[in-house]
């Protein structure tokens, strides 16, 4: 192997040229050396090493991915999110870091179902199983339970949870129908499809299953069939939560509040948009 006449420092400035943000090429310069992504204390005190023939073609390929717009999440195979390190590829969305309120609202309303019977948590299209784990990371006693539609998405969430040892159970579902009707549940969560299938915004999100970005029905047609399955799902006194997107918090408001939801109410994300709405089914107050 034979060193190529470039510095380390050479290669991520070329990089940024071609239009690479600089974490990016950082980053990805630390997977070619097949180092942790937490390294970059090590890049500064070796950018002046000259590149490994074998290295530069690996990184040469890296940096053509992300130029191309394949997101660094599926490229390094993992994203964190909530403290864990998930492991992701094209069958899972990428956990953002808006999701992390609904896990927030979720642990807030944990306390509220002190008794062991009634610590379990449902999650409704998990990907990666991203709410489910960390719900379970800051949870250890409640019983979580998380379902999805794909298997190949089920199959990382599966990996995830053994790798992180966070014991979840996965369903394999179209929403609830898998789900015993006789099971209940204090707190079900949902980060569902929401995205109206003719948004600008598909375009930059080429490389992520669509079948976990899109709805219809004005990107609710999801959202309105979990409400109406849920309530089947749900004790007296439990909540329903969603994510959903920037402009659609009035419009889950009132399917819950049609549906019988008592307390329902909004939450905003890091960003400040309203991204979470959620209720409580108390059907015997219910006049
Ligand atoms: C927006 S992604 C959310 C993934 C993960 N919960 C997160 O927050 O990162 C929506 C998920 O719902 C799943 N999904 C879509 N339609 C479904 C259905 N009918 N039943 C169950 N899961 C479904 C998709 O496969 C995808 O994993």
């Amino acid at each position: 192997m034979r060193p190529i006449s470039f510095h380390l420092a050479n290669c991520i400035d070329q990089a940024i040229q071609q239009g690479l943000d600089r974490l990016d090429a950082q980053l990805l310069m630390l997977w070619a050396h097949e180092r942790p992504l937490n390294q970059r204390a090590w890049l500064l005190a070796h950018d002046q090493d000259m590149i490994q023939e074998e290295t530069y073609a690996k990184w040469l390929q890296l940096v053509n991915r992300r130029l191309n717009q394949e997101p660094l999440a599926y490229i390094v195979g993992q994203q964190d999110f909530y403290g864990l390190q998930l492991q992701v590829n094209p069958a899972v969305l990428i956990p953002r870091p808006d999701t992390e309120t609904l896990v927030e609202w979720a642990l807030e309303l944990a306390p509220l179902f002190s008794q062991t019977l009634d610590q379990n948590l449902l999650d409704l299209g998990t990907g990666s199983g991203a709410i489910a784990l960390a719900f379970k990371s800051q949870q250890k006693s409640w019983f979580c339970t998380a379902v999805d539609a794909s298997e190949a998405a089920l199959q990382v969430a599966v990996h995830n949870s053994h790798h992180l040892n966070l014991p979840v159970e996965f369903i394999l579902s179209d929403w609830c129908n898998n789900i015993s009707k006789t099971r209940q549940f204090s707190l079900i969560v949902s980060n569902p499809p929401y995205i109206v299938p003719n948004d600008s915004h598909l375009a930059h999100l080429q490389f992520e299953p669509i079948s976990a970005l899109v709805a219809e029905n004005q990107g609710l047609a999801d959202i309105t069939q979990i409400v109406h399955q849920a309530t089947l799902h749900l004790r007296n006194g439990a909540y329903l939560l969603f994510e959903h997107g920037y402009d659609q918090a009035e419009q889950v408001r009132q399917l819950l509040i049609q549906q019988g939801f008592s307390q329902v109410q909004s939450r905003q994300d890091l960003g400040g948009n309203w991204r979470c709405t959620g209720g409580c089914w108390n059907p015997s107050s219910i006049l």
